[in-house]
């Protein structure tokens, strides 16, 4: 399948699903993909923390951009490759979600995309791929919907690093935060992103 009928059907799909509110839901792609399963431990004020049970991720290189949404592109289709058997072992991986960007340290962001659990004892390997397996892990989130863009993620991670002042949960310092996309570019609607702070 190439990008562009990849592209198309998912925009065809997203025209066609009815409209859904972000807070607090499971993003609607996650019926259409596989997506880590969590449980959702706490539902605070703006935000709620979940448990991730080692969800396992194929990552890109870590790279240094001040634009994350132009970093994320161009090492989303890296992974993109990999799934439509661009792989040590010219393996198809089902698509799956969320796509999540990592930033650390300021600039460094390392992309990684969620690996189906069919595929999770191993995954094939590729040249500039890496596995990641989590431990089991909390993690705060936040729900925002459009899309991301280089001027407000900035605002809902502050925003989310705000909604855990005075809980158990902003005792920890935090070096780093995920912004989590779930959709393709080229959806219009029900768009869902989230911050992720990682515990
Ligand atoms: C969610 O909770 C159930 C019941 O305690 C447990 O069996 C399951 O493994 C948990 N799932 C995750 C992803 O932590
Ligand atoms: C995050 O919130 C804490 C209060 O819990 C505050 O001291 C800190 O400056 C905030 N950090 C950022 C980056 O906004």
């Amino acid at each position: 399948m190439t990008a562009t009928t990849f592209q198309f059907l998912i925009l065809t799909s997203f025209i066609l699903a009815p409209l859904l509110s972000v807070e607090g839901k499971i993003p609607e792609s996650c019926k259409k993909y596989e997506c880590p399963t969590f449980n959702v431990t706490e539902m605070g004020k703006d935000y709620e923390i979940r448990s991730y049970d080692s969800p396992v991720w194929i990552s890109t290189s870590p790279v240094q951009d001040t634009s994350l949404v132009a970093a994320t592109r161009k090492e989303f289709s890296r992974l993109f490759s990999y799934v439509n058997g661009y792989n040590n072992e010219k393996k198809v991986i089902k698509m799956s979600a969320p796509v999540i960007s990592e930033v650390s340290n300021g600039n460094s962001i390392v992309v990684s995309l969620y690996v189906p659990k069919a595929n999770q004892k191993n995954p094939p390997s590729a040249d500039g791929i890496k596995v990641q397996r989590w431990k089991a892990s909390y993690v705060a989130v936040r729900q925002f919907g459009g899309f991301v863009t280089d001027s407000n993620f900035m605002t809902e991670v502050a925003a989310l690093n705000g909604s855990l002042a005075g809980t158990k949960w902003a005792s920890k310092t935090h070096n780093g935060f995920f912004v989590a996309q779930y959709n393709a570019p080229f959806e219009v609607f029900n768009r869902v992103n989230e911050i992720w702070f990682l515990y």
